[in-house]
């Protein structure tokens, strides 16, 4: 958790049974209209990877890219979206992976890393973990290497950063 992270989770706002029923739905709006949290928010971020190396920022669509480019623009990185399939032009490879309810597919361009370069992946919160996992065995599968992945909002209750952590990659959340 980041020193900023009581007062960001503060600016959250928890918007019950959305999209349906049983869902507390967690509202980053109200964070990225107030500009002095956002500027924390991303400040914690690269505070934390600022001395990483990293050659670039993965960020999943569409929240994660909220954070991820800004984050990237900071750092001096490179940017490279993870899309929702069929919105990426060019060669990709793809993951399933299961939702609360059904199944969705995350893409990547083919010649979107060079081998060994080192990627930082973001999204905007880990529920189920399913969105975050699949990113990352794909940013592995074409040659990436994961150095973390990182998160405004964990939901641990739910067991996402478990099962990540689980599979071998590491997961920093400003809050929890
Ligand atoms: C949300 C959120 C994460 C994912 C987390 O994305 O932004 O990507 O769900 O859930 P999980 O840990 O159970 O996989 P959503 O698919 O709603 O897309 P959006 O960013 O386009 O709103
Ligand atoms: N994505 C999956 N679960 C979510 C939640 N509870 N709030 C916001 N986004 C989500």
């Amino acid at each position: 958790m980041s020193i900023y992270g009581d007062y960001i989770k503060s600016v959250i706002r928890t918007v019950p049974d959305w999209p349906q029923p049983g869902i507390n739905f967690r509202d980053i709006t109200p964070l990225l209209q107030n500009s002095s949290a956002f500027r924390k928010l991303i400040d914690s971020f690269v505070h934390r990877y600022q001395d990483m190396e990293l050659d670039a920022i993965a960020a999943i669509d569409a929240r994660g890219f909220i954070i991820g480019a800004p984050v990237a623009y900071e750092l001096g990185c490179s940017f490279v979206p993870v899309r929702k399939k069929g919105k990426l032009p060019f060669r990709t490879i793809s993951e399933t992976y299961t939702l609360e309810y059904g199944k969705s597919e995350v893409e990547l361009h083919s010649d979107a890393f060079r081998h060994g370069d080192r990627i930082l992946l973001m999204d905007d919160l880990i529920a189920t973990g399913g969105t975050m996992l699949a990113a990352a065995k794909l940013i592995t599968r074409s040659g990436g290497h994961v150095v973390e992945t990182a998160t405004i909002i964990d939901l641990p209750e739910i067991g996402g950063s478990s099962r990540i952590r689980e599979a071998g990659f590491g997961v920093f959340a400003v809050c929890s």
